[in-house]
């Protein structure tokens, strides 16, 4: 797997992990901007001092509260790495549905379930070397409910808190791409005492030029990786699909303007959805939102505004714009 660059940010989150976990570590930025492929080189670059525990909840397909139950008990198998243990948790005890092949009991309360995997995560954790918790795509919890109402993200923020600021026991680092979420997390009250965010931009231009010089000679075509750079940007996934593009259709003229095309073609449609249209800086935040939705634009929390999700969009909202004009 190739990766390019970020030594500034792999050098910060190592000063993150260094120090006492205390704070929960938040990462976003857009869409395909390489905040899993930066964990991963971190994972690996720290692998010798750090026990990383990553959890993917896309790939684990949470789309339940259940279904995270799944999920710490997949954890608390990494920890443990080994069945039996689990099996010892719920034996002779109340628990009656299965996940996993574990019997949990349907009258059981829910909480009570949750509380049970936490404590007994809690123990095996104190044990391992310098535990790093590692959930990516936190969205995938946002909506989901327990006992009519209580929202699993709030159950599970405050275990992480209590892991983090209160124990000192694991760091933990979430990840999202979806910043309505994110922005929801950041505004929540007194969240800055216990989260720290972080928004991962695109690569740098100089990271962007040899990953750009790198996919071409993978594909094995000839390109000015300055000129794919003013379409692409920093996006790494944007970088590899033109070159990849070009290797297979020739003309690099010829793709990116299919793209723009295309760009150009989903904001038109959602223009006529009834979705507003103006420049982007001077987007509300609530007109936006249907735009961050269909993965146009992107809301940065810092800066309080919106962006395009990536370059090739900026330059078709830009042509949509002057046309319209
Ligand atoms: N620093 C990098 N160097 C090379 N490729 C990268 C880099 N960062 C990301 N990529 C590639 O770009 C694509 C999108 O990255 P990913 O980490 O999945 O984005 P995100 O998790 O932010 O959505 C992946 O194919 C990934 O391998
Ligand atoms: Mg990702």
């Amino acid at each position: 797997m190739v990766f390019i660059g970020r030594e500034r940010e792999i050098g910060w989150m190592r000063l993150y992990l260094e120090h006492e976990a205390n704070k929960i570590l938040a990462v976003t930025g857009k869409a395909n901007c390489g905040k899993t492929a930066l964990m991963q080189e971190v994972m690996k670059r720290l692998g010798a001092t750090h026990t990383f525990f990553y959890l993917d909840l896309r790939l684990l397909d949470v789309s339940a509260p259940e279904d995270f139950v799944k999920v710490l008990l997949y954890l608390l198998r990494l920890a443990r790495r080994e069945q039996n243990f689990i099996r010892r948790l719920f034996n002779g005890s109340r628990f009656e549905f299965s996940v996993m092949g574990f019997k949990v009991s349907r009258d059981v309360k829910f909480e009570d379930v949750l509380q049970e995997l936490y404590l007994a995560l809690i123990e095996e954790l104190k044990k391992v070397k310098n535990p790093v918790i590692v959930v990516d795509e936190l969205q995938s919890l946002r909506e989901l409910y327990y006992n009519g109402g209580k929202k699993l993200i709030d159950s599970v923020l405050e275990f992480f808190i209590s892991l983090t600021k209160h124990q000192h026991l694991a760091h933990v680092i979430v990840l999202t791409s979806d910043s309505t979420f994110y922005a929801e997390l950041y505004s929540k009250s007194g969240m800055e005492k216990r989260m720290r965010f972080y928004l991962l931009d695109e690569l740098q231009r100089e990271e962007a030029m040899e990953l750009i010089r790198y996919w071409s000679r993978e594909y094995d075509v000839e390109l000015d990786p300055e000129g794919v750079y003013n379409y692409t940007g920093g996006n790494p996934a944007l970088i590899e699909d033109i070159v990849a593009k070009v290797a297979l259709y020739g003309e690099f003229e010829d793709v990116v303007k299919d793209e723009l095309r295309m760009a150009s073609a989903k904001i038109k449609r959602l223009i006529k959805k009834g979705f507003s249209f103006k420049r982007i800086e001077e987007m509300e935040y609530e007109e936006g939102q249907e735009w961050v939705e269909e993965n146009v634009l992107f809301y940065n929390v810092q800066k309080e505004c919106f962006e395009p999700q990536h370059r090739i969009i900026e330059l078709a909202w830009g042509e949509v714009l002057k046309v319209r004009k």
